[in-house]
């Protein structure tokens, strides 16, 4: 039997009464962008993640945007955000004129090395854009206190981890502004593009909000420029559907994750990562001793598993996994097989591919194994004896 990446449709089969009549309510009001549908499910993410303020948008790539404009970062800046991530976090930065400056990840957690970070600090830094990737927080601790220390914005790129926790905090939560995407393969998916912006700052609120509509209050004056940066009130009303029901997709998720983590383990030459060697604290132990090394959740982490993500040892061994997955009908995906310091459209910041040696290697190790909250457990058994034949041909 095949086995998807993803499928979403099971999800939102199991919902499809309660979104129709969302659907069939927003279609009868006649009210499309913004509006009560807006705010209800504004005030709704609100209390879930404990913000005191919330801001729907069009996505979470408009997230970064309106928070870089609306802390007024642009030409002449310098952000810190991880080489080793989805193109948007850096995009965004360049996209307001100031300069992404890449940091390196650490291959426990693959988030932003904070010693690396740390060492690239200029006088035109003005922010850092730490990435909760794959759904587990960065270590954000460090991040403050490095943002403290140097007078820095913080932006939390929380696309890939709506309701992770740090320490009991939900992420998103701890910077001045925490950016959320509602794109539907992100554990809170909507029916097309959406977004939100998360701040406990009333006044960066107020601006953001003020962005998110071309920079206008009032109506048709401008004394900023923003952008069309709004959430429809379709995808409002729909993602308001989905929210009660987010708790049982994660606990799925770290199901699915604990299953695989359990089977994998016991093959030859597999071991999960040590937070130990975790490279935001220490020198990380490169896994020459594994062949596989399974993704691991920090005990102060809520993880969230919006990927499972191995690393396989070895020139050329994740290519051939891949190849023997997709051979058998399984679906993988590569996130991500180039980090942005070696995209060409950054080839101007003069960035070699050994200056981030971990974003480097990690772009040629990772694969994304199935974990969707709906997959049935025998297609991550299935996934798991694949796996298990390979490691036979090595
Ligand atoms: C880390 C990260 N940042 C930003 C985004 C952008 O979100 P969206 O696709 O909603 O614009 C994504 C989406 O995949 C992401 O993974």
């Amino acid at each position: 039997m095949n086995v998807n990446l993803l499928d979403l449709k099971p999800q939102n089969a199991a919902l499809e009464p309660e979104l129709r009549e969302a659907f069939l309510r927003v279609l009868r009001s006649g009210h499309f962008i913004l509006g009560p549908e807006v705010e209800r499910f504004e005030r709704a993410l609100a209390e879930f993640t404990g913000a005191k303020h919330a801001l729907g948008v069009s996505s979470g790539t408009d997230a970064i945007l309106v928070a870089l404009m609306a802390l007024g970062i642009g030409p002449g800046d310098e952000v810190l955000c991880p080489s080793f991530t989805f193109f948007a976090t850096a995009g965004c930065v360049a996209r307001v004129g100031a300069k992404p400056v890449f940091v390196d990840s650490c291959p426990v957690c693959f988030n932003l090395d904070l010693r690396d970070a740390a060492r690239r600090i200029t006088p035109r830094t003005k922010a850092i854009l730490p990435v909760h990737l794959f759904g587990q927080a960065a270590e954000m601790d460090g991040v403050l206190d490095l943002a403290r220390k140097h007078n820095l914005r913080v932006i939390e790129d929380t696309a890939q981890a709506f309701g992770a926790t740090y320490r009991g905090k939900q992420t998103g939560t701890l910077g001045d502004f925490g950016t959320i995407s509602f794109f539907p393969t992100k554990n809170l998916g909507a029916l097309g593009d959406g977004g939100a912006v998360l701040t406990n700052d009333a006044a960066l609120f107020e601006r953001a909000k003020i962005l998110r509509m071309h920079g206008m209050e009032p109506k048709y004056h401008h004394a900023f420029v923003g952008g069309c940066f709004r959430l429809d009130a379709l995808q409002a009303a729909l993602l308001s559907v989905k929210l009660p029901h987010f708790n049982g997709y994660t606990e799925n998720r770290r199901r699915n994750a604990a299953l695989y983590t359990e089977r994998l383990a016991t093959l030859p030459g597999v071991r999960v990562a040590r937070t130990a060697d975790c490279g935001c604290a220490k020198d990380a132990a490169a896994g020459e001793d594994a062949r596989v090394v399974l993704p691991v959740a920090y005990p102060h982490n809520g993880h969230i598993w919006n990927q499972y993500t191995p690393r396989i040892i070895g020139a050329g061994r994740r290519d051939a996994l891949r190849a023997h997955l997709t051979a058998r009908g399984i679906g993988s995906e590569i996130y991500y097989p180039l980090p942005l310091h070696e995209q060409k459209c950054f080839a101007a910041l003069g960035d070699k591919p050994e200056d981030f040696p971990w974003a480097h290697r990690l772009a040629g190790e990772v694969i994304s194994l199935p974990i969707y909250p709906e997959i049935p457990p025998d297609q991550i058994e299935q996934v798991c004896a694949a796996i298990g034949d390979f490691l036979t041909t090595l």
